[in-house]
């Protein structure tokens, strides 16, 4: 999720637009640019690095401008580094362009614009934008942008200046990036979130999906991309700074697990064909078809929340791709000789790319001849300077400490993964892999749906934060849902939990069972729901409090929970991804009843570097 602001008005852009930026620092960036028409026409700078890095770049360089646009970055297409920082330039150096989001065809538009004899000097998806509005000017810049949204797919927000047309900002909207007019007395402030206006103005107009917004320093004309007038009205902001980075959201936690929608939608953007193929081939490396038909095992890798996506993958994997597939923990791998070999494809799993035991893991593998497909949250990260290939996840700057959207950003990764793999090794029918495939682009919806009921999960949370210990229960593919879920409300609620598989009840953890340690079982539909229902049966006779996720209209379960988090009905390969949500809320709920720091959980760290 990258930064956008822009400025035009009676002052010099060059200071209020670093001071925006410096307003969005809180979200994670790896490079930062500038750009602004002055007397000289369009002049800009920009560098990999932290914000300070480009204002030191602009003070043995300065620059000036009453209209300008500024962009902190992270990285989706492209290395960190100052080529890929934006904003970016058409051939002619008239026209810049600062963008957030996926451009899915991106790939086509530059062999395209490439033979029409353009220039490409980064590795992004952006620098598309730039050439294709310099492929249509023809004298409008306004007209040309237009054409230009009509070619792009995908999911952007996107910022333009020209030195042809120096008393215009445009902007325009396609998915979930957001945009904000900012409406100041004979100037105008543009950003991509409401903590980089706040201090100019509180008179904002969100721009919406399908919407462009041409900005003079006198004011704005919102359109639809095609040019029709729409009217609206300024709101004002009554979020003081601290509300404004969260969206108002009370914690980052909270936020992220509410973006999770959307951050679903972007790691699918462009990786589902419009037949409902899954292609990944243009993004994994070497690791091509032949040798996806080659190996013989696979073995997957990662710590706390990423294992278990990982886990989630496993049987995924053995379902749709019928290998042996080993879950092995990073730091158990390391010491635990691991049986890994030129026709073991490894995944080691990590948000962040810097986990060391991941990472540690991750050299054996590749040192015993392994392919390493990194799936990883953050572009030029360790892993994935390691890796034969990385699936990135979109999951953005996560900025709690406890993995919400970025774990489901991880599922969904794995879901892609399995049905590539199927779809090259022929194990499973195309028509069947096209139902799946389907099924995961209605996802975002249904995850959408279960975040409706956090009110519901917020009375629940109450009855539970007393508990001392609590059980998270799931079979087969929820599974791990449990194991997440237990780990969530550990982390922030510093409550005893475990997440067991139903089935090993008997097996010891039943003991534990009376009226004051609740279970938390998810009893969704497929092949394990019955075994699974007589396993939370069990635990009702001892008393114990029965929270279920599961389906509203689901007699037998109303019929033994005590209290139901309802879940829409999905394939139930895919239900993790949906019944993951409501765990992730009854934790955050009960931390922040405790009043724990949700967000900095105590004894935790966002990223573990060291062993
Ligand atoms: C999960 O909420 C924790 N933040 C932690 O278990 C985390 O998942 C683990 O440290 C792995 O981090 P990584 O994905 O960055 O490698």
């Amino acid at each position: 999720m990258c930064g956008i602001v822009g400025y035009i008005g009676q002052r010099d852009s060059v200071p209020i637009i670093l001071d925006s930026l410096a307003r969005l620092e809180y979200r994670g960036y790896d490079s930062a640019g500038i750009a602004v028409i002055n007397e000289q026409g369009l002049r800009g700078s920009k560098s990999v690095g932290k914000l300070a890095r480009l204002v030191s770049l602009l003070h043995d360089d300065p620059l000036h401008g009453s209209i300008g646009l500024g962009h902190t970055r992270w990285a989706t297409h492209g290395r960190p580094n100052d080529v890929n920082a934006h904003p970016h330039l058409d051939c002619s150096g008239s026209i810049a362009v600062v963008h957030n989001g996926i451009i899915e065809n991106y790939a086509e538009l530059r062999e395209r614009l490439k033979a029409q004899g353009h220039r490409f000097v980064s590795e992004t998806d952006t620098e598309v934008i730039s050439h294709l509005i310099e492929s249509h000017d023809k004298g409008d810049v306004v007209e040309a942008v237009r054409r230009t949204l009509a070619e792009l797919r995908g999911a952007f927000g996107l910022g333009v200046i020209s030195s042809k047309d120096p008393s215009r900002l445009i902007f325009a909207r396609n998915g979930a990036s957001p945009l904000i007019v900012g409406v100041g007395e004979n100037e105008m402030f543009v950003a991509s979130d409401i903590p980089a206006l706040l201090q100019y103005t509180r008179e904002t107009v969100v721009i919406q999906e399908g919407e462009m917004v041409v900005v003079g320093s006198d004011g704005y004309k919102l359109t639809s991309f095609e040019g029709a007038p729409i009217e609206r009205k300024a709101l004002r902001i009554t979020w003081n700074a601290a509300q404004a980075e969260k969206s108002g959201y009370k914690h980052f936690m909270l936020k992220e697990i509410f973006e999770q929608p959307s951050v679903v939608k972007e790691t699918l953007a462009g990786r589902i064909d419009e037949d409902y193929d899954v292609r990944l081939e243009p993004e994994l490396g070497s690791i091509d078809d032949e040798l996806l038909r080659s190996i013989s095992k696979i073995c997957i890798t990662g710590c706390g929340t990423a294992y278990h996506a990982g886990m989630v993958g496993m049987y995924l994997l053995r379902s749709l791709v019928g290998l042996p597939v080993e879950m092995e923990l990073a730091s158990e791998f390391r010491y635990g000789d691991p049986v890994v070999d030129p026709a073991t494809l490894v995944l080691a799993i990590s948000q962040s790319g810097e986990t060391a035991d991941t990472i540690e893991a991750a050299k054996i593998a590749k040192g015993r001849g392994a392919t390493l497909l990194g799936v990883c949250n953050v572009v030029g990260s360790h892993l994935t300077r390691l890796d034969d290939g990385t699936l990135y996840t979109r999951g953005g700057p996560e900025i709690g400490v406890a993995a919400t959207k970025t774990y489901t950003a991880q599922v969904t990764a794995m879901i892609l993964a399995a049905l590539h793999l199927a779809r090259v090794r022929g194990t499973v029918p195309p028509q069947r892999l096209r139902e799946i495939a389907r099924a995961t682009s209605l996802l975002p919806a249904a995850v959408d749906v279960v975040l409706n009921e956090s009110d519901r999960i917020k009375r629940i949370a109450r009855t539970m934060s007393e508990a001392q210990s609590v059980l998270f229960l799931g079979r087969y593919i929820n599974y791990p849902t449990a194991l997440e879920g237990a780990l969530k409300l550990k982390e922030i609620s510093y409550i005893h939990a475990e997440g067991y598989a139903a089935g090993e009840m008997k097996h010891g953890p039943i003991a534990l069972l009376d009226r004051r340690t609740p279970v938390v079982a998810v009893v969704t539909s497929g092949h394990v729901r019955e075994k699974i229902l007589s396993n939370v049966a069990e635990a009702k006779a001892r008393e114990a409090p029965i929270i279920c996720v599961a389906h509203a209209d689901d007699a037998d379960v109303a019929d033994i929970a005590d209290e139901i988090i309802p879940v829409p009905r999905v394939d139930p390969l895919l239900a993790p991804i949906v019944n993951v949500a409501p765990l992730q809320l009854l934790a955050y709920h009960i931390a922040d009843f405790k009043g724990c720091d949700v967000d900095q959980p105590r004894n935790l760290a966002k990223t573990v570097t060291v062993e």
